[in-house]
């Protein structure tokens, strides 16, 4: 299967995509998750990234295009893949049909995170990430067993720079008008499934796994 994972700033793409990648032998390839470690690596790609990142703006297209383009080629995604805040313009998704398309592939699904903005900022002031694995808590919804700690390797939890309720705003600001285009743009191609975002956990993965089915 290949997926697309669509919805704004917490609305749960990074809380579902493990799950759904065991389920079905995925691999899953979370744009923002790369940028972050490029940005921690101090890499060339992650310094052009950060100012971007830290204001909640998009990095460019050809940055993230070309991440993508690496990451798909690795044996893993060979099977299927679930592409995580990947692509979030329209040009994004016409590169990556047209990557597809000269391996006479295309998407199957895009999953649309629907979900009011309103809810979303307890969400990110909440989220607590463990870097290296992008395993990510809530201090309410999903707390650890040991507050400030990753459950499977005890090693310390962070908050994400861009995880305020002011870089927030920015963030949203993007998505409604560089992103909801592009549900639009799979919408016509008839690949668009909504989701009850909103709903807890659990519910959201029923419903991942009704539309999968
Ligand atoms: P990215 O890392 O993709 O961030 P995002 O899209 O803002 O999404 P989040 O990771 O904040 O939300 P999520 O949906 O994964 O939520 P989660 O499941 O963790 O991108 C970061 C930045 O990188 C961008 O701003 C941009 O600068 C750059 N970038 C990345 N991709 C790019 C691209 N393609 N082009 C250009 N720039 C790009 O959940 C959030 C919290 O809520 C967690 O604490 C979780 O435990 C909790 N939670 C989850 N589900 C539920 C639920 N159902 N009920 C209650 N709580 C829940
Ligand atoms: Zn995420």
């Amino acid at each position: 299967k290949r997926l697309i994972l669509i919805g704004p700033p917490g609305s749960g793409k990074g809380t579902q995509s493990p799950i759904i990648k065991d389920e079905y032998c995925l691999c899953h390839l979370a744009t923002g998750d790369m940028l972050r470690a490029a940005v921690a690596a101090k890499t060339p790609l992650g310094v052009k990234a950060k100012e971007a990142m830290d204001r909640g703006d998009l990095v460019s297209d050809d940055l993230v295009v070309g991440i993508i383009d690496e990451a798909m080629k690795k044996p893993s995604c060979q099977k299927g893949f679930i592409l995580d805040g990947f692509p979030r313009t329209v040009v994004q998704a016409e590169k990556l049909d047209e990557m597809l398309g000269k391996q006479g592939a295309k998407i199957d699904k895009v999953l649309n995170f629907a979900i009011d903005d309103s809810i979303l900022e307890e969400r990110i002031t909440g989220r607590w990430i463990h870097p290296s694995s992008g395993r990510s808590y809530h201090t309410k919804f999903a707390p650890p067993k040991v507050p400030g700690v990753d459950d499977v390797t005890g090693e310390p939890l962070i908050q994400r720079k861009d995880d305020t309720a002011e870089v927030l705003k920015s963030r949203l600001e993007s998505f409604h008008r560089q992103t909801k285009p592009v549900i639009d743009y799979y919408g016509k191609k008839g690949a668009v499934a909504a989701l009850h975002a909103e709903k807890s956990p659990k519910d959201v993965t029923s419903e991942v796994q009704k539309v999968l089915s």
